[in-house]
């Protein structure tokens, strides 16, 4: 039996005991919950993909703790590292060439000459991390294709009974997952769109970053398929009138919503609420199925359209 543990510092000990001895954690991170394994150890890699009943060879992202270890794996360069310290601890993940080629890390990789790596803005996914003494490869801790955690309950809905610890640190406060840049040869290619705004990075970089939306069926990121953020309603998207009976999650001042992603319409704590209110509306919905305001598209709101587009596609 999973079991849901407080992020005490003796309960990060037991759970960091665990990623070393080949076991999966459930931890949090500011974006979503995180299911979380030893990166060099494949068999426990492979035991991600079975927790999560997840297509294989889809790349995880490894999370580190300390910026210094990017340069043992990857292959930095000077824009890599102004980005990394620019953006991390925070929702932004790099592809980068990977350095490192130690076998044991393929599965993780994908077998891809690259690596995905960010480091989490949430004290406890720090704490784990270094206790743990390697980077912990970490995809959000759902079953494949339906709507990622954002509380240590949804993870326990979800993978109950398959994986070894939740670490319960509450509810996250980004809410949809990092930005995924592939800044791995000359150009920025945004894999997609998350917690940290595109125009943020390009202000950076004083550089246009490329939008990838990849290609349904061969997607190079496998966030990018077209049906992978799924509630189990008919969702309709861009809807200023619900029809009768439908299940509305409004967004900005609104009286006739079921829900309110954010009633002062205010893009961050709309990405915070997006996937609790998404599964509160499935379980409340009917036979109508659900509705969703239209969300501007800029800031985060990139990333909530896109996961929101994604939920709407028909199977
Ligand atoms: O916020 C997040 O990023 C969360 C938390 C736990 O850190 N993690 C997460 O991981 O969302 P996951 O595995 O659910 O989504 C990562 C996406 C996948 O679609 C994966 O295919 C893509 O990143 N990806 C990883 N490495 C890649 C690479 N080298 N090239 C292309 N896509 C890659
Ligand atoms: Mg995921």
């Amino acid at each position: 039996m999973s079991d849901i543990c407080k992020a005490t510092k003796n309960n990060i000990k037991r759970a960091a005991e665990i990623i070393r001895t080949g076991g999966l954690v459930a931890f949090p991170t500011e974006t979503v919950y995180g299911l979380g394994a030893d990166v060099y150890n494949a068999k426990a890699v492979a035991g991600i993909f079975a927790a999560k009943g997840r297509p294989a060879f889809n790349p995880l992202i490894s999370h580190i703790a300390d910026i210094d270890f990017l340069s043992e794996y990857v292959q930095t360069d000077e824009r890599s590292v102004a980005l990394a310290k620019r953006f991390w601890p925070g929702p932004f993940t790099m592809v980068l060439k990977r350095k490192d080629h130690n076998g044991a890390m393929d599965l993780a990789c994908a077998g891809l000459p690259t690596a995905t790596v960010r480091m989490p803005n949430h004290p406890v996914a720090l704490e784990l991390i270094r206790e743990s003494g390697v980077p912990i490869v970490a995809p959000s801790a759902n079953r494949s294709q339906t709507i990622s955690p954002t509380t240590a309950e949804h993870v326990e809905e979800s993978l109950g009974g398959r994986i070894d610890m939740i670490l319960d640190g509450g509810a996250c406060s980004v809410g949809v997952e990092s930005s995924i840049v592939d800044v791995s040869s000359s150009d920025v290619v945004l894999l997609r769109a998350g917690g940290i705004a595109v125009e943020e990075i390009e202000d950076f970089l004083g550089q246009k970053v490329i939008i990838s939306h990849g290609e349904p069926d061969r997607p190079s990121s496998p966030g990018q398929m077209l049906r992978h953020y799924a509630p189990s309603h008919k969702l309709r998207i861009n809807v200023e009138k619900p029809e009768e009976g439908e299940f509305y999650i409004g967004f900005g001042w609104q009286n006739n919503a079921d829900l309110n992603l954010s009633p002062d319409g205010d893009l961050n704590e709309a990405a915070a609420n997006l996937f609790a209110y998404m599964r509160l509306a499935d379980e409340m919905a009917g036979d109508k199925g659900i509705a969703i305001a239209p969300i501007p598209e800029t800031g985060l709101g990139l990333a909530i359209n896109d996961r929101i587009r994604r939920a709407s596609y028909n199977k």
